[in-house]
């Protein structure tokens, strides 16, 4: 029989205090590991955060690029990566041109079941074609994605740290809607990648069309991950951590959510008041759900499945985020 929910708590507690840990959930977890998180967040945001803390162990509910900025920003503190085979396929979209670190990182690690992309080409190949040309990456990269870019960004912060850089032509990696709003948003030109996040990519402007009748009161929200022709038909423009500022900023009572479903569980806990509708029902990242309380549970008993950048990696990997970080 399967243990309750909140037997699974209590022993989820105890044990996080036993290994003085932290647990921390990006804001597209299911619920139920948002509530029993110590911090919730975007991935650079948490582990920013769970750096500053004295904790020993970082417990990381999310996928596997997050755990590796967690073990880049905190490189003596063990990071644990709640399901194993958690990944992001855009982030492996791109490729340095060599076998990933994380098979190493995982002791007796296979191949888990992934998407398979026909993209051949690689960063090195994409450097080599541009000469001289700065790489800006999008913290949804593996660690040695981010060593071998001069800068990261996140979805917030993407104009910013392009226009920090003195050269008039840019590589933006991996996200083509992202590049593509940074382009809108920016007068330098935009070298982009080809890849894509498969949640925000799927919504057409009749998804917009649809929800907009459904709610004509509504303001509509979407994620730059999404298609750039969705961004402007889109009322405010966000990364999930400006969403969250935004909505509890606005007079508005009404949201449509274009991004991820899991962020509408700190939506509605935050603003109970307020009223959100997703844009799409099935905006949902397999990936983000793979975790659970019974996976929690048996990362912090088990003490699995740790992950750790290798220091010429994590060098670099830290150079091109903190480049970002002080600006
Ligand atoms: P943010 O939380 O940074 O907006 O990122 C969205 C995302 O898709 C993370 O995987
Ligand atoms: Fe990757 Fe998209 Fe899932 Fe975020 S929501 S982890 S970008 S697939």
């Amino acid at each position: 029989m399967s243990e309750s929910p909140e037997n699974l708590k209590e022993k989820i507690q105890r044990l996080k205090e036993q290994r003085n840990a932290l647990i921390i959930a990006h804001n597209y977890q299911r619920d139920e590991v948002q509530e029993i998180a110590d911090m919730t967040g975007d991935s650079l945001e948490l582990s920013r955060k769970a750096a500053s803390t004295d904790c020993d162990v970082i417990v990381f509910c999310g996928v596997n690029f997050m755990a590796e900025s967690a073990s880049i920003l905190s490189p003596d503190k063990v990071v644990l990566l709640t399901a194993y085979d958690a990944f992001c396929p855009m982030a492996d979209m791109i490729s340095v041109g060599m076998e990933r670190e994380l098979y190493e990182a995982f002791p007796g690690y296979k191949e888990p079941p992934r998407y398979v992309y026909p993209v051949k080409y690689t960063l090195a190949d994409i450097k080599r074609d541009y000469p001289g040309v700065p790489v800006v990456a999008y913290v949804n990269t593996t660690a040695e994605v981010k060593a071998e870019s001069d800068i990261c960004c996140t979805s917030a912060n993407v104009v910013e740290v392009i226009e920090s850089l003195p050269d008039e032509r840019v590589i933006c990696v991996p996200d083509k809607n992202l590049s593509a709003w940074a382009a809108k948003n920016t007068k330098k030109e935009i070298i982009s990648w080809d890849g894509y996040c498969h949640v925000h990519d799927r919504i057409r402007p009749s998804d917009v069309e649809k929800a907009r009748k459904a709610h004509p009161n509504a303001i509509l929200m979407a994620h730059p991950e999404c298609r750039l022709n969705i961004l402007e038909m889109a009322d405010n423009v966000a990364s999930t951590s400006g969403m969250l500022k935004f909505v509890a900023k606005s007079s508005s009572v009404e949201f449509i959510v274009g991004t991820e479903m899991g962020l509408l569980y700190r939506l509605r806990k935050e603003n109970p008041d307020k009223v959100f509708y997703p844009l799409r029902t099935d905006m949902v990242c397999p990936n983000m759900k793979k975790t659970t309380l019974e996976s929690v549970y048996a990362s912090l008993k088990e003490m699995k499945h740790v992950v750790k950048v290798s220091s010429k990696t994590r060098e670099l990997a830290w150079k091109a985020l903190n480049r970002m970080l002080s600006l």
